[in-house]
């Protein structure tokens, strides 16, 4: 028996308005524009307003891709959103959205896996209206980095940016859409990338703000050097499971944490640099919502044909990987 497809029928993405640049951030911590751009590639990035939380953010990104969908609220049947940087630590930000959007008909959840988390969301998406469970699924990748992150830390406070990237997926021919998922994770490597404080291990206390627990930490170097191998690897894969190779893959769509990692990783991958998209210059790192970002930005220039193979893959915290082949049937 044929098991039917699933497809992206809708594509958004929405990052907030106020713009960070180098220059701001010189005034800020020990760094400079040079330093940013050589090591990251990145030159701004976008905040969310005061009043703007992850859900606002994510709403913005839901509408727009439900409007490229034709598709109201009331036909969803499931909302996932991927987020490390949720509202509050419950009720999710789906639910919070599900409300907003009077998706009267679609449950919800979050998944927090950090920047893998648009790839994992999405293939939960894909492999649930394939069995049939399901029909029409909004996922979201939303983060708003900003507040998690210590604005006196030079290492890691010009990485970061916000920002919300959606689709929805429906069903489609068998092997139509979503060719293929790769889902890793090395939970040995969790304590490069973390916020220790705000869970059950360590609550919120004056003492945990005071060692600076409440905010993002990373070891850059050692999450750089897992990314630089992990991100090729789970590209090569996710192509062999779906039956291509490098030179049928249209559009490589790495997690944008840095514009080196994406490019050791085409290099290592020999996809052309034509063939790559890089926008941390833009958004810096925006976690989850890079590779939706980025895919919109690249439907909305008219780069993205019907037929183009689109392969996407992400590193992130717990240490965790994903990788996905798309066929682009829009
Ligand atoms: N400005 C100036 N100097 C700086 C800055 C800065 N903003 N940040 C660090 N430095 C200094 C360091 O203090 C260090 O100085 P020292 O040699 O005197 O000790 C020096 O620069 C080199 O530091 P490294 O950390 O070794 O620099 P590196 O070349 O590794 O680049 C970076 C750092 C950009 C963070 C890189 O390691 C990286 O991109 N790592 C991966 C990050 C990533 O991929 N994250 C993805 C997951 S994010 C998520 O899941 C939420």
């Amino acid at each position: 028996m044929e098991v039917r497809g699933a497809k992206v029928v809708g594509l958004g993405s929405y990052v907030p308005e106020r713009i960070l640049t180098n220059a701001e951030l010189e005034k800020m911590v020990d760094t400079t524009d040079e330093w940013i751009v050589s090591h990251t590639g990145m030159k701004e990035r976008h905040i969310a307003a005061p009043d703007q939380a992850t859900s606002d953010l994510a709403y913005e990104a839901a509408v727009a891709a439900l409007r490229d969908a034709g598709m109201a609220a009331t036909e969803l049947d499931l909302i996932i959103v991927a987020t490390v940087t949720p509202d509050m630590p419950f009720p999710s930000v789906s639910s919070l959205l599900q409300g907003r959007l009077g998706a009267t008909n679609a449950g919800a959840y979050d998944l927090a896996i950090g920047c893998t988390g648009f790839v994992y969301a999405l293939a939960s998406a894909s492999g649930m209206v394939q069995s049939g469970m399901v029909n029409r699924v909004l996922v979201i990748a939303a983060e708003t980095l900003s507040r998690i992150v210590d604005w006196k830390d030079r290492s890691t406070c010009v990485l970061f940016g916000d920002g919300a990237g959606a689709v929805v997926v429906a069903p489609g021919e068998p092997n139509e859409g979503c060719r293929a998922f790769e889902l890793r994770a090395d939970g040995t490597n969790w304590q490069y990338l973390k916020t220790v404080a705000g869970g059950s291990r360590q609550p919120v206390t004056q003492a945990a703000i005071d060692a600076g627990e409440t905010y993002l930490y990373m070891e850059g170097h050692e999450v750089f050097k897992l990314a630089v191998r992990g991100c090729p690897e789970v590209s090569e894969a996710v192509m062999a499971k779906a039956g291509v190779t490098h030179n049928d893959i249209d559009w490589a769509v790495f997690h944008q944490a840095n514009r080196r990692i994406v490019e050791a990783a085409a290099k290592r991958l020999d996809i052309p640099d034509d063939r790559v998209i890089c926008d941390v210059e833009s958004y810096g790192n925006t976690s989850a919502a890079s590779i939706p970002l980025a895919m919109d930005d690249l439907y909305k220039d008219g780069k993205l044909k019907t037929g183009d193979n689109i392969l996407l893959a992400a590193f992130g915290a717990g240490f965790s990987l994903a990788g996905a082949v798309l066929q682009w049937t829009k």
